[in-house]
């Protein structure tokens, strides 16, 4: 359609249909089965001719049911307005990915755009038309459980990368084409920054701090032209995200130029009656089609009230039409009113979904996402004829996708233990599953959260000795250990903040019992989050971080532990030494008194260290890389002058394995207005190098990197020192001087 065709379909439109656009239900009103909820299951209180009306659909995904809405909804539209759908396709469809956490963790843009286009490939035929990814909340909580869909973890630098990355992998160059979706960027504006790591809380911070540190990643994703952005469950200075004016109508498309769709979360704009600033449902859809909220996620807020405000003369009948065209201008370029099935298609699932291809592309890609913590004595890689003994509550398990996989089917899932016994023969295998995967009070916390019955306590003790005997008896007769353990899926994801970020009870007594045999032990790690591994950390030998690695997870494990490859994934977010130094993130103030001496009047803590125990940028090799030589064209940059310094560093792979090393660049601005960081990620370069080889890595550096946000509130750089940091991660590096004149 044109744009004077779409103008006038507009003025066709009667006022219900105009607010019918901007409601969002799921599907179960068009099909029999129960689809996804991600929220609250709350009767929505819309009545039978709205929902007739309603302009979009979340979580109803197949060909088979998109077009069954899609036609049962049309039969009765008056004016064949289609409907759009919208899903969470955040890592995978139904070949899952590592969660974003872990695909962060490969530094390598490829490698997650990759992971998208093949996700927007399956869903797309699935008839999605708008996935509401990339999520680039920078996270600096490890309590708060939605870290896992972070991609660039505690960094700014990073998070802006992986959002022009993913914008631009699920949107493609035309987003009706098959194979792409219109991305939705979230959740504006920072949410990981939440108090406490707890789930929906206050989020407060100056503006400085708010455009330094957490803005310009959703602003990233905009430059790259996405199409829908999604406000937050939080408030922003006082004001929850999705009512706040200064907001999404200053920030977002003011100054950020936005004219895309603003979607609440899932019943935000309702919540700001509980938030104590709306005062009913009338008055919190007055504050958010105000803001700029042009879609209402699951609630009757808009549905039910919109209409009343505009009778009453209090809400201009133009901030709808303005909500309702940029809807049908999507739905135009989506192509859906020539085709409203969109790229919904039976016959192209099945040739698509979970094909070669994808899987064999997925375990290629998974393999980067692994970061290895520690291999004490290169244990790793397993060497031949060594005979494993594989135990632990995630040896055989299939539930390793993470919380966001809910469209895909377990039994597509292989678990480590079919893994190995593809590799070398079920006769060789030595397994024991070795604990229950949580105590009864800790799965009770899960139970609990999602309304079900509770296990009695005491539960797990019938079988606790028992699984404990299997294991030693397995043990026994192997060369090695390798202990698959980690957090239950359901311990982070949304709504799954935690105070104590520790492996599960029962597998810390496993470790303790399995130690007494003096073997070698590895762990392969399954987590959502950074997790303090205190406990633990001194009884094991190799620890490979694999999170939660997806469809293809358990095939790239063995491949890593059997050094088909190298290990390359580095942390994006640091592993906190105990839950009391959160947040704990790499780029901090120096302070007035910086711990220097670890003395009484200086900032640190008396019973803990101030830094992680892993740090940001931090991963190991089965290769060790040398740093040496670190060079830079000039030790002047000159304000205005759009010159560069050219960084350089030679750096030798020392092992024996050919490997991809991580090089980063870090600048510190060593005085300024304002308080600057002991040191900022400006640059990285993922590089493989054969053993004993070296490679000369370079980096630029402009004034545009030096620039901050003033006292003023102004984004300048300023003349002076800064020192450049270039290392294996943030705590080891080479260093040097220039000027900025
Ligand atoms: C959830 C999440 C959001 C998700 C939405 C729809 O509450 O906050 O990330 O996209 O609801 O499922």
């Amino acid at each position: 359609m044109t744009k004077s065709q779409l103008i006038s379909l507009l003025n066709d439109m009667t006022l219900d249909e105009k607010i019918g656009q901007l409601v969002q239900v799921n599907g179960n009103f068009f099909l029999e089965e129960e689809n996804v909820q991600t929220g609250p299951i709350s009767r929505l209180g819309i009545n039978e001719d709205m929902i007739y009306k309603v302009g979009s659909i979340i979580n109803t995904v197949g060909a088979k049911n998109v077009i069954t809405v899609q036609d049962k909804y049309l039969e009765k539209s008056r004016l064949k307005i289609p409907l759009m759908f919208m899903a969470d396709i955040i890592n995978g469809y139904k070949t899952v990915f590592p969660i974003p956490l872990a695909q962060g963790c490969s530094w390598n843009t490829e490698v997650v755009k990759r992971c998208a286009q093949i996700a927007m490939k399956e869903a797309s035929v699935a008839g999605v038309n708008v996935n509401f990814y990339p999520m680039v909340d920078v996270v600096r909580d490890a309590r708060w459980g939605r870290v896992m869909e972070s991609t660039g973890g505690e960094d700014t630098y990073l998070n802006e990368i992986y959002s022009k990355v993913l914008v631009n992998a699920i949107q493609g160059n035309d987003i009706s084409k098959e194979g792409n979706c219109v991305a939705c960027i979230k959740h504006f504006a920072a949410y990981g920054a939440v108090e406490s790591g707890r789930e929906y809380n206050k989020v407060d911070m100056s503006e400085r701090e708010l455009r330094q540190y957490y803005l310009s990643p959703y602003k990233s994703g905009i430059e790259e032209k996405a199409k829908m952005i999604m406000t937050s469950f939080n408030i922003v200075d006082g004001i929850p995200a999705t009512i706040n004016k200064w907001l999404l109508r200053e920030i977002l498309r003011g100054e950020y130029g936005f004219d895309g769709i603003v979607i609440s979360d899932y019943s935000a704009i309702q919540e700001t009656i509980s938030h104590g600033v709306s005062q009913d449902k009338k008055d919190a859809a007055l504050r958010a089609i105000n803001a700029g909220v042009d879609i209402d996620m699951l609630t009757n807020v808009y549905s039910n009230f919109l209409k009343e405000l505009v009778k009453e003369d209090v809400l201009t009948i133009s901030l709808i039409d303005e909500a309702v065209y940029r809807i049908l201008k999507l739905k135009n370029e989506l192509k859906l009113f020539e085709n409203p099935y969109g790229n919904a298609n039976a016959e192209k699932e099945k040739k698509i979904l979970l094909n070669k291809e994808n899987l064999e592309e997925a375990r290629k890609l998974t393999r980067e996402t692994f970061v290895l913590l520690k291999n004490e004595k290169n244990i790793l890689p397993i060497k031949e004829n060594q005979k494993i003994a594989l135990i632990g509550p995630y040896a055989d398990n299939f539930a390793i996708t993470g919380e966001w996989s809910m469209f895909s089917e377990r039994e597509n899932i292989v678990t480590i233990k079919q893994a190995l016994e593809e590799r070398i023969g079920k006769e060789k295998i030595l397994y024991a599953k070795g604990s229950n995967m949580l105590t009864t009070r800790e799965m009770n916390y899960i139970l609990k959260s999602e309304g079900k019955p509770l296990l009695k306590n005491g539960e797990e003790l019938k079988t606790k000795k028992k699984y404990l005997n299997e294991a030693m008896t397995v043990a026994k007769n192997a060369d090695i250990i390798v202990l698959a353990v980690g957090e239950h899926y359901k311990q982070s994801g949304e709504g799954n903040a935690r105070v104590s970020i520790r492996l599960p009870k029962l597998q810390i007594n496993l470790i303790n019992v399995l130690k007494t045999l003096n073997k070698p032990i590895i762990m392969i790690l399954f987590n959502g989050r950074p997790l303090v591994l205190e406990e633990v950390e001194n009884k094991i030998d190799a620890i490979l971080d694999v999170w939660f690695p997806g469809t293809e997870g358990a095939r790239a494990i063995w491949d890593i532990l059997f050094g088909n490859e190298s290990p390359s994934g580095k942390l994006n977010m640091c592993f906190p030494e105990h839950e009391g130094q959160i947040p704990i993130y790499y780029n901090q103030y120096n302070t007035g008194r910086p711990n220097i001496n670890n003395l009484r009047f200086e900032s640190r803590y008396q019973d803990a260290s101030i830094y992680p125990k892993y740090p940001f940028g931090f991963g190991l090799s089965y290769s060790k890389f040398e740093y040496k030589d670190l060079k830079l064209s000039s030790t002047i940059l000159h304000k205005g002058k759009y010159d560069k310094i050219t960084v350089s560093v030679t750096v030798k792979n020392c092992g024996k394995f050919d490997a991809k090393e991580i090089v980063q660049l870090y600048i510190q601005d060593l005085f300024g207005n304002v308080v600057r960081p002991i040191k900022e990620l400006k640059g990285f370069k993922k590089v493989l190098i054969k053993a004993n080889e070296k490679k000369k890595v370079e980096f630029e550096i402009t004034e545009e990197m030096l620039k901050f946000w003033n006292k003023d509130l102004e984004y300048v750089s300023e003349k002076g020192t800064f020192k450049v940091y270039v290392g294996c991660n943030s705590k080891e590096c080479l260093e040097d001087k220039f000027e900025l004149i």
